[in-house]
This record gives structure tokens, C-alpha cells and sequence, in this order.
């Protein structure tokens, strides 16, 4: 599944530790964690193996379900649906009850007879929810009768249920056609355990069976499922599809809907996009794309797709990004749907990213199950390694892993760096504790570990790796030694030398949680230098005894050559060691994991820092962009934490006006922006935004504020970064510039370039008129076009007048206006998180309107979102009138059903860490920009002198 999208990317990485975080990223990310916005909620969810069992017993297994549903749905969005389920299942140990799962499905009547017939025996369904286990038992009215091992049976139980409306399980969505009428649908997201409230089942991933599904509808609408129609057995208003191949219930889909859909041929295996009537013309990327992806991961994997065909579709109501129902991929309408003229290259990226992960799923999680979701990890992080991988392999001008590390890889480390945080492999149990494995670790962190591990393998070793993986595992369910043992038997068949058991060396990784932080010493002496590990947090006394084995390799300023990512060197779970061929004078500048795709942060000693900066500022393209990045938000990480002085961080970024690249301007972009977030009601702000407009003026003079055909996506994120950056230093020319777009936008509809319109919105709302606010507000309320609106919330949260925010943030709670369940929680997100006005203007917002806010219809589970936003708004706070204000919030809601206990601890963590960041970092950074002020002030005086010096001289 891909994870939910909040708000961009500003709330990605703001979410995720609260104060430690980074800020807006201007590339906004497919979705992402769901219960990120309350990283504290995780900690108070410690399962232990010891608690009850939450687990179906294993004395019958399932292998058949036919399935039989019928809705009126078409009937004016009519949520009751009855069901009948026929379950094929084998008898392992003698048993007097068959116990299966079921949610919120009643009126269950049933009865079971001898798959080699008989007669057929009533059985007595009951519903034990004790704490939360929602089985359904089915048991014998003679209480004597017992099932004997090895028989098979055949279960069949009527049921009735309603579609629900909170977009889990099977459920109802609807949306406006082109006439205006409402038009109603029944669709299913049934991960993690969902499905059992379409169909009672077996409801663990590692039970997997075959399904033949029949659907009854009214005969206008269409039905589509994992697999094709049987065209013998379907006839009007009653869809036959055809057998499945055994697969974990949680993947089976249907969409009784009038989607129209386009179609496409590649390698024999049929694709199709599936959308609401009105959107034919936008589905054309989703479907070349999804050719394309397809092959690529087919031949990556020596393992073709298993099904006869793979269908696409997007849904109006959508909880999470999409879903990888095997042969059936749901998705939001915003990461499908593609408009040739109107949508932004960031709608396109994330269409691709998002289309390849669940793609690769279909084989990582489909083909392939996880044991349980302990595992979760074992599909999510190959996952996000393939959205980015079949995607490079695809258009390998996109340099799709630049942004893969200035996204995940990014938020992976900042996440990472808690003494709590969870390892990769992570016992659960509970509906509840399974839902709370939807985070950063299984997701961006295994991708990044699993990447480097391809790095340090190398590619060849990892994919026949993978490929042993997928075919020695197909149609079972795996945990991660078979992982291990699929790549510690590639290692052998492609004679790689490793220092130690693969299954070790992984595990390292899987097994623990956290990031390594290694310190290098070099002695400028004999050219040799000691490296350290230990677990990295922000917090520079903590220590802990972890251990990784960490592959590495580096390159040096007289042989610059960042090309060969392989492992060169391990630390092979020792603490310390010492590398001594290294080629390195005392004058060169020595670089540690080059490329950067090794997952852990990299400390020098001064002298080197040094050195780098000198290299970066006279040729800075002799380093590898990532690794130019990674300097930066390395250093950003160690000044704050106290390990550097803030002078090494602030001299290293004066090379930046020489930086054209996307990832180094990236992770300068959130340095700043966490600088601004603090700073910006300083007394010596002007200082600082004197140093940023000098670090960005010249690329942005360079870049300026057209798009112009033709340029590589890349350049178009960076002068989105630039555009940032510059006018959040007071720019003049981005001021202008930017609001004469809008303005000109708003007099005579001349159009803004659609991948320029996040920033100019943005920049021009900061100090529109009433006019043009509304202009972009009625925007928002007209638009039909899912990827826009959620541009426009972005950008309508940057506007600097309160009154304007207050219309925006009520906006929320407002159920007369068009804004869909899944868009009323992001807009006091973009506000609060704009400056002090949205801040004041939300919390305000909030102190009168908490219970409405917080009755919103919660579809996601888990956290509600009055808490999260509450949480995260306190990552905010740098001052006492403002903490004053929240305290005010925290204390109305408090106690209230919508809160949890922890709300006041979370809030007050984040308080007071910024406060303490105040303390630690707001001396030394103004005293630096204050001094590079009055210094350049003194130098141009200095120059113009010696021009006026020279000038004379010549005169004469
Ligand atoms: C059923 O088997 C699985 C896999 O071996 C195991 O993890 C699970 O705990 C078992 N269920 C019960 C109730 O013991
Ligand atoms: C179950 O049966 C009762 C009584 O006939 C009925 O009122 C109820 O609506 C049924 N439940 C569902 C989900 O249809
Ligand atoms: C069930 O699926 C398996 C492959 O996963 C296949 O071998 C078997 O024939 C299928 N059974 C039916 C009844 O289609
Ligand atoms: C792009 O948007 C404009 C303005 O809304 C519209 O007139 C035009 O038809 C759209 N282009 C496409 C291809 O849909
Ligand atoms: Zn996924």
C-alpha cells in the first residue's frame, strides 16, 4: 500500500520529530506514513509476546473461496450489500469449531457438508469480540461432533453488511458528473484486515487461497475484480470472474462502478486504466507508464507478472495513496490521472513512483506474501526501493535518485535518530498495533537499508538475489531469512566476497532500530584514518551499545571518482577500526560513502571539514551531488546536536551560489527553512535573510521564474527550491516577480505554468488583497482536478492576513462546500506551519471548533486528527505568547474522546525542545550572520576601493 498523504512535504518531514525536523521540501512526495503526525502515540504501543493471542488457530487451513455479492449501489448510493462464501477448507488437527474473522457483517446463517458430499450440517455462527479479536466461531449444535483431521469440508455462510463510508473495507465513494449529478460507486481497500468486512475469511496474510467471485449489480454498471471476466458464466447484471491463483485475502479487490477505462498491450499482458467518465483523456500516462514500469520490473526480477491481466484504477474517496490489489491497483485520482497541458511534472513523478510501487508489489507482498505483518518491511521496503529503481530503469533522465534522497532517504535518518526507535522487523498483534507499522522505518528506512545493501552487494549480486527470493517463495508466504538466504546464496553463485554471514550482516539492519553515526579521524601524518560506530541521535551524549556491520567505501581530492558504489570496506560489528591504504595526502579532502547510499551519517574531524568546504567551494562538482547534499544535512544535524561548531555548517554552505543541483539545494532548502521557522521573529532576522538572499541570488538569477520546454525535470524542482528559498530571504526580484504572475493571472486570466504554480500561489498570497485570495480560494472550490486541489491547499495556507486563514482553516469543518473527507484535515496543516499568523489563526481556529474538527469523519483508524494537529502545531511554537495560546487548546480538549492521554506530553516535548533549540543554536548563528553581514559589507567596500584604486591607476 502507499501511505497516506498529508500535506506535501513540508508535513512529511515536520511531522516526523517534530522539532529535530526538516521543513518544506518543495517536490511535494507520494504518500506517506499514516499515523506519522503522532510519532509519541507509537511509543505507548509496546505489544508484548506474552499478551493474548490474536492469531486464528491453525487446525483448519482455507484453499477455496467463492464468493458471491450482491449491491444496490447504483440505487442512490445504497450501502446494504448481502454476501454468501463458500470456503474450501482442510482439517490439520481434529476440532469441534472452525474459527474465521469478520467486522461489522451480520444476520450470518451457515452450514457446512463433506467435500465429497453428504449431507449438509447446520452450524451455529458466533461473534467473539473479546477485546477486539472479531472472530467468528462456528461451531455444532451436537457438542460432540468433531471435524477429523485431514478432511475437507466445505463452509458456506449467508451474510448481510453495509457499505461503509470511512473508506476501508468494502465501500461506498461517489462523485460529480459532468451534468452535475451524483454518481455512486462500491469499491474495496481491504489492508491490512479489511477484508473481513466484505467476506468473513481467514484474514491473515500467510492464509492464502484461490477466489472465484461473483458479483450481482444493476445491469448499467460494470464490475471488475483481480482477475478477467468468465465470459461463459456472466450474463446480465450478474459478473462471473475467473479464478484466482492462491493469494492472502487482505489483496482481493472489486469496483461495481460506470468507470470507463483505456487500454493497452505490452508483452502479451493486457493493461488498463479504469477512472469516472469525464477523465478518459488523463489516463493515457498511467497506462504507457504502467507498461513501461511493468517490463522493467519483469525483466529486473526474471519472474514475469503471474496474472492474465493488470488493471489500474482510480477512486474518488481514497484513504491511503493506492493499493496493490493483485491485478486490480486502486489509487487516489491524483497519483492517475494525468492532464497533457495542465498537470505539474510533480503530479507526473508521482503518478510514475507511485504506479511502480504497486507494481513491485505485485510481486513483493502479492506473488511473494509476508509471514505477518511483523514483516511489513519485507513488501514496503522493496516497494519504495522499486518506485524509485523501475522508475530510473524507465526514464533514466529523471535522476529519480536524487529526489529518492533528498525524500525518503532524508526522512528515514531524521526519523531513525530516536534512542526509541523500532527496528525493521517489529512484533504485533492487534488490528491496532498492525496499522501503527505504516511508518517511515518500513517503509523509507528499508528502502534505504535495502538500497544499500544493492550498493554494497552490488546490483548483480542483489537481483539474482531477489530472483532466488521470488522463485523459490511464489504462492507462499516468507519472513525475512528467506530473504537473507536468497542473497546469501546469489553471493555464493556470483563468488562475492563478504567478510561475514549475509544473514549476520542483515539482520544487523532488520533486527534494530536506529541509524549509525561513524567519526572519522584522519592522521594528516601518514595518510591513514580510524572510523567509529555508534547509534546517531540528536542528542550528542546519548550511548548505546548497538552494533551494525556497515559496508562502506570513499573517495579522495587527487582521485575524485564516485562511480563504483560497491563495498571497498566493512565495519564488521566492531566498534572502531583503522583504514591505512588510502592514497590520501595531507592536503586532500576525504569522502566517505560515496553517493551517499549508504544509510548512516558520517562525522570528521575539523581539519577535513575544512578541506571539503574548500573543495566544495572551488570545485564543487568534483563531489557526487548526493554526497553534496548529505555534507550539508550532516553538518545541519551535527551543529545543532553540538558535535560541530555552527561556524562549519555556515562557512561549507557559502559554496552554494556555485550549486545547480537538485539534492544539495534541496537539503539546503531545509536547513533554511528550519533556520526561518525559529528566526523569523528575531530582532536580528534581517541578517539572516541577508546571508540567504546571498547564498541563492545568483542561481536563482540563472534559473529565474519560467519554464521553459524542454528542461529535465530537475531543473524544474530546483527552481522551484530556488524560487523558495529566495523569497523567503526577501528577494526583491522574487517578490515581484512572483506576485505580478499572480496578479496577472487574476486581471486577465493569463496563465501560470503549471509547475511554476505551487510557488507563485505560494509567494503571491503573502501579502494579496482580498481579491486574490478569493480568486485562489474559489480556485480550489471549483476545481475537478485532485493533484490541483491539493496544490491550492498548499499554497492558500501562505497567506499572510488572518482573516484570510481563518476563512480558509473554517473552510474545514464546513460540509456544505465540495471538499472531500480525505481533504478536511490537510489545511491546518499548510497554515500553521506558514509563520506566526496561521499559527495563531489555527489555534484560535481549534479553541472554537475542536469538537466539530475532531468529529470529522475519522476514515483513516488510528489517531485522530485534532490530536495529531495539535502535536504537530507544537513543533511550531518559539515563543510564550504562543505557547500560552496552545496551552489555552491543550487544556479545552483535554479529556475530550478525540485526545489521548499523551497529548499533553507530546506537546510539551516539542515545546520544550525548541525551546532548548533557541537556547543551543539561536547565539551562535546570529553572531555568524551578523559578522558575515558587516564582513561582506566590508569586503565589497574593500572591492569597490580597489576597483576605484585600479580604475585611477590606469588613468594615470
Ligand atoms: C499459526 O501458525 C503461524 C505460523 O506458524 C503462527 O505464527 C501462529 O502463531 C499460529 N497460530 C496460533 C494461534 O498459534
Ligand atoms: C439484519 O437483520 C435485521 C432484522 O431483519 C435487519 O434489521 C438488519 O438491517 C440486518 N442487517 C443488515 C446489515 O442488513
Ligand atoms: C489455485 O491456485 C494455484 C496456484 O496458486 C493453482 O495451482 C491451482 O490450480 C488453483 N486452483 C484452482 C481451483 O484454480
Ligand atoms: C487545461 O486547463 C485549461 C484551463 O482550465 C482548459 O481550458 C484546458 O482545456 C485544459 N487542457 C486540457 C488538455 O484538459
Ligand atoms: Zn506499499
Amino acid at each position: 500500500m502507499s501511505r497516506v498523504h498529508i500535506y506535501g512535504a513540508a508535513l512529511l518531514l515536520t511531522v516526523l520529530l517534530a522539532a529535530t525536523s526538516q521543513a518544506a521540501v518543495v517536490r511535494t512526495f507520494p504518500p506517506f506514513e499514516r499515523l506519522l503526525e503522532n510519532p509519541n502515540a507509537r511509543v505507548a504501543i509496546t505489544p508484548r509476546a506474552d499478551e493474548d493471542n490474536y492469531r486464528l488457530p491453525n487446525d483448519t487451513i482455507p484453499s477455496h473461496y467463492a464468493i458471491e455479492l450482491t449491491t444496490n449501489v447504483h440505487n442512490n448510493g445504497e450501502t446494504k450489500f448481502t454476501g454468501i462464501v463458500t470456503i474450501t477448507l482442510d482439517v490439520v488437527t481434529e476440532t469441534n469449531k472452525i474459527v474465521i474473522h469478520a467486522r461489522q457483517l451480520e444476520n450470518f446463517t451457515a452450514s457446512i457438508t463433506r467435500s465429497t458430499g453428504g449431507d449438509s450440517i447446520t452450524v451455529k455462527p458466533t461473534y467473539d469480540n473479546t477485546d477486539g479479536r472479531e472472530f467468528l466461531v462456528l461451531s455444532f449444535e451436537d457438542e460432540t461432533f468433531t471435524l477429523p483431521a485431514d478432511s475437507t469440508w466445505l463452509l458456506t455462510i449467508n451474510y448481510e453488511g453495509n457499505l461503509r463510508t470511512d473508506n476501508g473495507g468494502f465501500y461506498l465513494s461517489s462523485y460529480t458528473d459532468e451534468t452535475g449529478a451524483t454518481k455512486y460507486l462500491a469499491t474495496t481497500q481491504f489492508e491490512s484486515t479489511d477484508a473481513r468486512h466484505a467476506f468473513p475469511c481467514y484474514d491473515e496474510p500467510s492464509k492464502r487461497a484461490n477466489f472465484t467471485i461473483t458479483i450481482k449489480h444493476d445491469p448499467t454498471y460494470n464490475a471488475i475484480s483481480n482477475m478477467p471476466i468468465d465470459e461463459e458464466k456472466t450474463t446480465s447484471g450478474v459478473t462471473v470472474f475467473q479464478t484466482t491463483v492462491n493469494m492472502p485475502s487482505y489483496l482481493v479487490a472489486f469496483i461495481v462502478s460506470e468507470f470507463v477505462y483505456t487500454e493497452g498491450e505490452l508483452n502479451g499482458l493486457p493493461q488498463r486504466v479504469f477512472s469516472r467518465k469525464g477523465t478518459e483523456h488523463e489516463q493515457e500516462f498511467a497506462l504507457t507508464n504502467g507498461m513501461l514500469v511493468e517490463k522493467r520490473l519483469s525483466d529486473y526480477f526474471g519472474v514475469p507478472f503471474a496474472l492474465p491481466k493488470l488493471d489500474q484504477a482510480g477512486i474518488p474517496d481514497f484513504a491511503a495513496g493506492a493499493m496493490e490489489n493483485w491485478g486490480l491497483a486502486t489509487y487516489r485520482e491524483e497519483y492517475l490521472l494525468y492532464n497533457t497541458e495542465n498537470s505539474t511534472i510533480n503530479t507526473q513523478t508521482n503518478i510514475a513512483t507511485v504506479e511502480a510501487h504497486e507494481d513491485a508489489h505485485m510481486w513483493f507482498g502479492d506473488l511473494v506474501a509476508i509471514e505477518w505483518w511483523s514483516y511489513l518491511w519485507l513488501k514496503e521496503g522493496f516497494a519504495t526501493l522499486f518506485e524509485n529503481l523501475a522508475v530510473d530503469l524507465a526514464y533514466p533522465e529523471w535522476d529519480i535518485f536524487q529526489t529518492f534522497h533528498a525524500g525518503s532517504y532524508q526522512s528515514a535518518l531524521i526519523y531513525d535518530a530516536s534512542p526509541n526507535a523500532r527496528p525493521m522487523t517489529y512484533f504485533v498483534q492487534k488490528p491496532a498495533e498492525i496499522a501503527l507499522l505504516y511508518d517511515s522505518v518500513s517503509y523509507a528506512k528499508a528502502g534505504s537499508v535495502l538500497d544499500m545493501w544493492r550498493h554494497a552487494l552490488t546490483n548483480t549480486v542483489f537481483q539474482r538475489g531477489l530472483h532466488n527470493y521470488l522463485t523459490f517463495n511464489q504462492y507462499k508466504a516468507a519472513n525475512e531469512s528467506h530473504l537473507f538466504d536468497a542473497i546469501a546464496l546469489a553471493a555464493r553463485e556470483e563468488n562475492h566476497a563478504v567478510p561475514a554471514l549475509i544473514v549476520d550482516m542483515l539482520a544487523s539492519w532488520t533486527n534494530q532500530g536506529g541509524v549509525p553515526l561513524l567519526t572519522v579521524e584522519r592522521n594528516y601524518n601518514d595518510g591513514t584514518f580510524t572510523i567509529k560506530q555508534e547509534a546517531y541521535t540528536n542528542d550528542k551524549d546519548y550511548e548505546s551499545s548497538k552494533l551494525w556491520y556497515i559496508p562502506f567505501n570513499f573517495a579522495i581530492q587527487s582521485n575524485p571518482d564516485f562511480r563504483n558504489t560497491e563495498a571497498t570496506h566493512y565495519l564488521v560489528k566492531e566498534a572502531e577500526i583503522s583504514v591505512n591504504e588510502t592514497g590520501l595526502t595531507a592536503a586532500d579532502w576525504l569522502i566517505l560513502n560515496k553517493q551517499s547510499t549508504g544509510y548512516y551519517r558520517i562525522n570528521y574531524d575539523s581539519e577535513n571539514w575544512r578541506l571539503i568546504t574548500e573543495g566544495l567551494i572551488n570545485r564543487p562538482h568534483k563531489i557526487s551531488p548526493r554526497n553534496r547534499a548529505q555534507l550539508i544535512s550532516d553538518l545541519y544535524r551535527f551543529a545543532t546536536s553540538g558535535r560541530v561548531p555552527h561556524a562549519t555548517l555556515l562557512n561549507l554552505l557559502t559554496y552554494l551560489p556555485n550549486e545547480d543541483q537538485y539534492a544539495p539545494w534541496s537539503a539546503a532548502n531545509t536547513v533554511i527553512t528550519l533556520f526561518n521557522r525559529y528566526l523569523s521573529g528575531d530582532s536580528e532576522y534581517k541578517n539572516f535573510q541577508f546571508f540567504v538572499r546571498e547564498l541563492v541570488n545568483q542561481q536563482f538569477d540563472k534559473f529565474g521564474v519560467n519554464d521553459l520546454k524542454g528542461e529535465q525535470h530537475l531543473v524544474k524542482y530546483t527552481r522551484n527550491v530556488l524560487i523558495s528559498i529566495a523569497c523567503l530571504g526577501g528577494l526583491e526580484s522574487c517578490l515581484t516577480d512572483t506576485t505580478a504572475k499572480l496578479q496577472a493571472l487574476v486581471d486577465d486570466g493569463t496563465a501560470i505554468e503549471p509547475n511554476l504554480q505551487s510557488q507563485v500561489y505560494c509567494n503571491g498570497l503573502k501579502k494579496a488583497s482580498d481579491d486574490v485570495f478569493d480568486f485562489v480560494y474559489n480556485k480550489l472550490m471549483d476545481s475537478n482536478d485532485q493533484a490541483e486541489r491539493r496544490l491550492l491547499i498548499s499554497a492558500l495556507g501562505c497567506a499572510g492576513d488572518a482573516n484570510q486563514l481563518k476563512k480558509f482553516v473554517s473552510s474545514s469543518i464546513d460540509e456544505s462546500n465540495g471538499l472531500r473527507t480525505q481533504e478536511r484535515y490537510t489545511l491546518l496543516s499548510p497554515t500553521y506551519s506558514r509563520g506566526e499568523v496561521g499559527l495563531l489563526t489555527s489555534i484560535e481556529f481549534l479553541l472554537e471548533n475542536w469538537e466539530k474538527y475532531g468529529s470529522l469523519n475519522a476514515g483513516f483508524g488510528g489517531v485522530n486528527p485534532l490530536h495529531s494537529d495539535i502535536v504537530s502545531m507544537s513543533a511550531y511554537v518559539v515563543n510564550d505568547n504562543q505557547k500560552e495560546k496552545l496551552q489555552e487548546l491543550v487544556d479545552t480538549v483535554k479529556g475530550s474522546e478525540y485526545v489521548s492521554d499523551t497529548l499533553q506530553a507530546s506537546v510539551d516535548a516539542n515545546v520544550n525542545a525548541n525551546t532548548e533549540w533557541l537556547t543551543e543554536n539561536r547565539e551562535p548563528l546570529m553572531t555568524w550572520v551578523s559578522s558575515y553581514r558587516a564582513g561582506s559589507a566590508a569586503l565589497s567596500t574593500s572591492i569597490f576601493a580597489l576597483v576605484l584604486c585600479l580604475f585611477t591607476a590606469k588613468l594615470l
